[in-house]
C-alpha cells in the first residue's frame, strides 16, 4: 500500500483526515480538479499550486490517445511531463469511453470503441487500463470498471456489477507498482441496495488500498444519490479513503462529506467558468448578465482569491465569451472556490464546529429555506 490515511477528526459520520500519499501529504474532505490532457484548461500548474490545489485528476483514455503513455512514461512520468510536484489521479478510462464515444461496446473482455484518430477498433482490457495507468505514474490509479447511467433499469445493471468484480481481480493481477501506486476499486450496483451490498463487499475483501463510489451524478435525484452514497461509506472501512466520482456540486460535497465520504472531482467548476458562470457562497453569479456591466465589486468580495482582488464584475463582464482571458480568471475563482470548500469541511469537522459551518452553507444558498 502506498498511502496512509489518518483521521484526525470527526463529526458524527463526516470525517477530517490526512492522506499520504507518494507525492503529496493531502488534507480530506478534497476536491480534484479535472485535467483531461495533462492541464487544467487555462491553469498553470504554479497558479493551481497557489490556490491550494493538492491533487489532480488525468484521464488514461485521453492521455493514451495523446500523447501516449509509453512517451510520458519515457519522459519521465506524468508529474515531471506537466511539471506539478503535488498528487495525481487517473481515472481508468471505460467510464470516459462510454460516456464520450456511443459506439463503445463492453464485453468480458474489455471495452470495445472506434479510435477518434483513424476510426479502427480497439479494445481497452482491464490488464491495458492498469499497463497504462502504470506508465502515467499517477499516486491513484482506478480499476476499469462497467460502468451504467443510473437511469436504466433491468439486468445490465446486476451484469455490471458482477463485471465490475471480476475485473478488479484482473486489475489488481495486473498492478505492478503497488509500491508507488495506489489501485481503488469502484463500486457499481446502479440504485440498488442489495447490488450496491454485494460489491461493497467484495471490494472491500479484496483489502485494497481505497474504495471509489462510481455511477453516480448519470441523472438520478438527489434523494436516490444521497441514499447509495450513504449505504456505500457505511459498509466500507472507516479507515481507507472513500471517493465519489464525478461529483459535483457545492452542495452535493458538503451534503457527501456529512455522510462519511472524502473525495471529489468534476469537472463542473471549469466548465461552468467557460460558460461565463462563477460560484459564489449565494450559489451562482452569472458574468454575462447585462446587470454586471457596471458592477465594480469583485466576483466574491468574501473570497480571497488573485481574482477577487485584482478584477471587477464589469471586466470580467467584458471579458466572459469573448476573449480566452476571461474563462482563465472564472476558472481560477470558481477552483479557489473549491479548494475554500474543501479547506473549511476539513477545519469544521476538526474543530467540532461542522453543523454550523453547514448551516451557514445552507442559509447562504437558500435564503428563504426552500
Ligand atoms: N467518473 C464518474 N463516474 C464514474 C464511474 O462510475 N466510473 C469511473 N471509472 N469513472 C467515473
Ligand atoms: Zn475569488
Amino acid at each position: 500500500m502506498a498511502l496512509r490515511f489518518e483521521i484526525l477528526g470527526r463529526f458524527n459520520r463526516a470525517r477530517a483526515a490526512r492522506l499520504t500519499l507518494p507525492h503529496f501529504t493531502c488534507q480530506t474532505p478534497l476536491f480534484m480538479p479535472v485535467g483531461t490532457q495533462g492541464t487544467i484548461k487555462g491553469l498553470t500548474t504554479d497558479q493551481l499550486e497557489d490556490i491550494g490545489c493538492q491533487i489532480i485528476l488525468g484521464n488514461t483514455y485521453h492521455l493514451e490517445l495523446r500523447p501516449g503513455s509509453r512517451l510520458i512514461d519515457e519522459l519521465g512520468g506524468l508529474h515531471k511531463f506537466m511539471n506539478w510536484k503535488r498528487a495525481l489521479l487517473t481515472d481508468s478510462g471505460g467510464f470516459q469511453m462510454v460516456s464520450l464515444l456511443h459506439l463503445a461496446d463492453i464485453t468480458e473482455e474489455g471495452v470495445t470503441f472506434q479510435s477518434p484518430v483513424d476510426g479502427k477498433p480497439m479494445l481497452l482490457t482491464p490488464e491495458e487500463s492498469i499497463h497504462i495507468q502504470n506508465n502515467i505514474g499517477a499516486d491513484i490509479i482506478m480499476a476499469l470498471d462497467d460502468v451504467v447511467k443510473t437511469t436504466i433499469t433491468g439486468p445490465r445493471i446486476e451484469e455490471a456489477m458482477y463485471r465490475t468484480l471480476r475485473w478488479i481481480d484482473r486489475c489488481i493481477a495486473a498492478h505492478k507498482k503497488p509500491d508507488v501506486q495506489n489501485l481503488f476499486g469502484i463500486v457499481q450496483g446502479g440504485l440498488d441496495p442489495v447490488l450496491r451490498d454485494i460489491c461493497v463487499r467484495g471490494l472491500v475483501e479484496r483489502n485494497l488500498p481505497g474504495f471509489a463510489i462510481g455511477g453516480l451524478a448519470g441523472g438520478e435525484d438527489k434523494d436516490s444519490f444521497w441514499r447509495v452514497v450513504a449505504q456505500c461509506t457505511a459498509g466500507l472501512p472507516e479507515n481507507k479513503p472513500r471517493y465519489v466520482m464525478g461529483v459535483g456540486y457545492p452542495l452535493d460535497i458538503v451534503v457527501c462529506s456529512a455522510l462519511g465520504a472524502d473525495m471529489y472531482d468534476c469537472v463542473y467548476p471549469t466548465r461552468t467558468a467557460r460558460f461565463g458562470t462563477a460560484l459564489v457562497p449565494e450559489g451562482l453569479l452569472k458574468l454575462k448578465q447585462n446587470a454586471m456591466a457596471t458592477d465594480e465589486r469583485p466576483i466574491d468580495p468574501t473570497c480571497s482569491c488573485m481574482v477577487c482582488k485584482k478584477y471587477t464584475r464589469a471586466y470580467l463582464h467584458c471579458l466572459v465569451t469573448k476573449d480566452a482571458m476571461g474563462s482563465q480568471l472564472l476558472s481560477y475563482h470558481n477552483l479557489s472556490f473549491m479548494m475554500r470548500l474543501s479547506r473549511d469541511l476539513h477545519t469544521s469537522i476538526l474543530e467540532g464546529r461542522f453543523p454550523e459551518f453547514v448551516r451557514g452553507f445552507l442559509r447562504a444558498q437558500f435564503p428563504k429555506g426552500d
